[in-house]
């Protein structure tokens, strides 16, 4: 039995690059603060993660070379894999042997990559995963496309994971693009934009999460009631996930990030600290240029989002988002508490530490 915990390696696993994933590249995971205290958990996980990026490599290859060169550019810019690592440790709770597992786990990645294609045509983004993205890259009309590639190939990998799959695939990716249509159209006249936005997250990126770990439980046949237990926490700290990744937008560089700082303020989508900003009634000069600032919408001067970004990274708005971030997390690692206390559980719970860290 080894007790590590992987040396922390940098978020961005853009550099890393598929060719040497697997086991030779933890930092990938270390990334990520896993605490793998079992030889055979690790070997388990690390095998199936290895598994996964054998087939996402395979599934996304066209007959046409540009579509394949388009799919391939963001499989191979790297990523976290974070839902696939949230499938492969949700199947320890079962057989992690059954081969359904790497499938399912291909069918979350590649349902997350799809949104990605979309999403930074939708927020105008130039870098993704430490790369240009598909739409500065090629065009926006190409990013919708190998998006929609995508999905079709996540659609086809679940038939072969039964009907079950297939609606669970498809309600998700409903309930995602319900989250990110509420996202642009923004909250309904009286609607609380705290409230908004969390069911934005919710739905958005909470969805995928909660279904990631669920198919881990589901294809490994673990029990029904272990299953609903991994979607419950998934769905929580899919929530946490999306709120420090909204926080990473203000705090972080983009070498950390692997995208471009700024950006849900420069495209005017409100996040945690900016809605804590403008419903806070602090005083101080610095609270109140921000508030005004903030108030004038999408950011697009320079000057103007560079002084709001100080401000921002400064205020006690962060400060409380950082706070409400740890909250989700520990909510999440409760949701764990029907689980049995396994090296497994350990490693899902090390992924709350991960994420309430994460932002400082
Ligand atoms: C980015 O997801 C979009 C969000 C839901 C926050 P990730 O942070 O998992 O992106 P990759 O896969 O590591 O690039
Ligand atoms: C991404 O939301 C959510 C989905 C892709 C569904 P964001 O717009 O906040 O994610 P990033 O910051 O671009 O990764
Ligand atoms: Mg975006
Ligand atoms: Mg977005």
């Amino acid at each position: 039995m080894v007790d590590s915990v992987v040396n922390p390696a940098g978020e961005r696993s853009g550099a890393t690059g598929s060719a040497r994933r697997g086991r030779e590249s933890m930092g990938q995971f270390g990334a990520l603060g896993l605490h793998l205290a079992d030889a055979r958990v690790e070997a388990s996980v690390l095998g199936l993660l290895e598994s996964v990026e054998a087939e996402l490599r395979a599934t996304v290859t066209s007959a046409d070379p540009l579509v394949t060169e388009a799919a391939r550019h963001l499989v191979d810019a790297g990523g976290k894999r974070f839902r696939p690592l949230l499938v492969s440790l949700g199947a320890q709770f079962g057989d992690p042997a059954d081969p359904r597992v790497v499938s399912a786990a291909v069918v979350m990645e590649l349902t997350h990559l799809a949104t990605l294609y979309h999403d930074d045509v939708m927020d105008e983004a130039a870098v993704r995963r430490g790369a240009p993205s598909a739409n500065s890259r090629w065009t926006n009309s190409v990013a919708i496309l190998v998006g929609d590639y995508l999905f079709a190939r996540a659609a086809d990998l679940s038939a072969d994971l039964g009907p079950e799959a297939v609606r669970l695939q498809a309600r998700t990716f409903a309930r995602l693009v319900h989250g990110q249509i509420a996202e642009t159209v923004g909250p309904r006249d009286g609607q609380d934009p705290v409230a908004h936005y969390l069911g934005v997250i919710a739905e958005k990126t909470g969805s995928l999460i909660a279904t990631s770990a669920r198919f881990g439980g589901l294809f490994s046949g673990a029990s029904a009631a272990h299953t609903e237990a991994l979607a419950g926490y998934g769905e929580t700290i899919g929530v946490a996930f999306q709120l420090s990744d909204d926080l990473l937008d203000i705090a972080s560089e983009s070498v950390q990030s692997g995208k471009t700082p700024g950006t849900d303020l420069r495209e005017g989508v409100p996040t945690l600290p900016v809605l804590y900003a403008l419903a806070s009634d602090d005083s101080d000069a610095a609270s109140v240029r921000l508030r005004e600032i903030l108030a004038t919408g999408p950011l697009v001067d320079d000057a103007l989002h560079a002084e709001a970004l100080g401000l921002l990274r400064e205020s006690p708005a962060l400060k409380r988002a950082r706070e409400t971030v740890r909250s989700y997390a520990e909510e999440a690692r409760e949701q764990l508490a029907l689980l049995p206390e396994t090296s497994s559980r350990r490693a899902l719970e090390s992924l709350c530490d991960y994420i309430a860290d994460r932002t400082g």
